[in-house]
């Protein structure tokens, strides 16, 4: 069967990576989330003095962009994708709070998108691959035959992100999270540099009020559609 490329953008915290990795297992395609990638970025500066106090040198980070290896492994216990940077699995850490707050400015930075876009332009040739974030529709894969933008309440979103925490034995303050969730979509879609918005050939999903089970049928029907429509 023909292999397509699929894109999945939106808000944060919307649910993306939930609908996109369910829908790359059970299509057999590889899934790659390119937010992680911004995230390891971001846990490499922390650890290595770029960060300080929410202030980036990023005279540094330029310095040592060519040193930030991402990749992503299959956790064959969960059957889930884990992040590695440099080879050091990163998955729980780049998920914390922390990164959370400083992740919005390093995706910002102009060197960072490009190291980035290209690595992830690299993992998407051989097509078969489901890839979400803000930039995939637009900039990534601009040529993806299906493109999807995402998006919910800034409240629901924080409902969700305060449930993930607190499932992971995390403390979590539902304002400190609304206002996190409030900031990213601002700096996301005001930046100079790639920022959030929707493709025009991209389908608009508002998930406020889907189950996953919902929104999981909807995306596996838009992918069946267009590969009929490639017949
Ligand atoms: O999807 P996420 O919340 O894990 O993304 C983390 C940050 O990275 C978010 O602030 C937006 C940014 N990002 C981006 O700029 N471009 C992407 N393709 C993916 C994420």
């Amino acid at each position: 069967m023909k292999k397509i490329t699929i894109a999945i953008d939106g808000f944060s915290s919307c649910g993306k990576s939930t609908m996109a990795k369910d829908l790359a297992r059970k299509i057999g395609y590889i899934y790659i989330d390119s937010g992680a990638m911004y995230r390891a970025v971001t846990l490499y500066s922390m650890e290595n003095g770029i960060i300080n106090q929410g202030n980036i040198d990023a005279e540094k980070l330029k310095q040592h962009i060519s040193d930030i290896h991402i990749s992503f492994k299959l956790n064959a216990e969960t059957g889930k994708p884990e992040t590695y940077l440099n080879d050091v699995n990163v998955e729980d850490r780049i998920r914390g709070m922390e990164v959370s707050s400083n992740v919005s400015p390093i995706s910002a930075i102009d060197f960072v998108r490009v190291a980035m876009v290209a690595q992830q332009q690299e993992m998407g040739e051989a097509k078969g691959i489901v890839m979400d974030g803000r930039d995939i529709g637009t900039t990534v894969f601009p040529k993806a035959e299906l493109k999807i933008f995402v998006t919910a309440s800034p409240e629901i979103r924080a409902q969700r992100r305060y449930d993930e925490l607190k499932a992971k034995g995390e403390t979590a303050d539902f304002e400190e999270i609304l206002k996190n969730v409030k900031e990213r979509d601002y700096i996301d879609q005001n930046r100079e540099v790639s920022p959030l918005r929707m493709a025009d050939d991209a389908l608009l999903l508002d998930n406020s009020n889907l189950t996953h089970e919902q929104q999981s049928k909807w995306l596996y029907d838009q992918y069946h559609r267009v590969i009929e429509s490639l017949k």
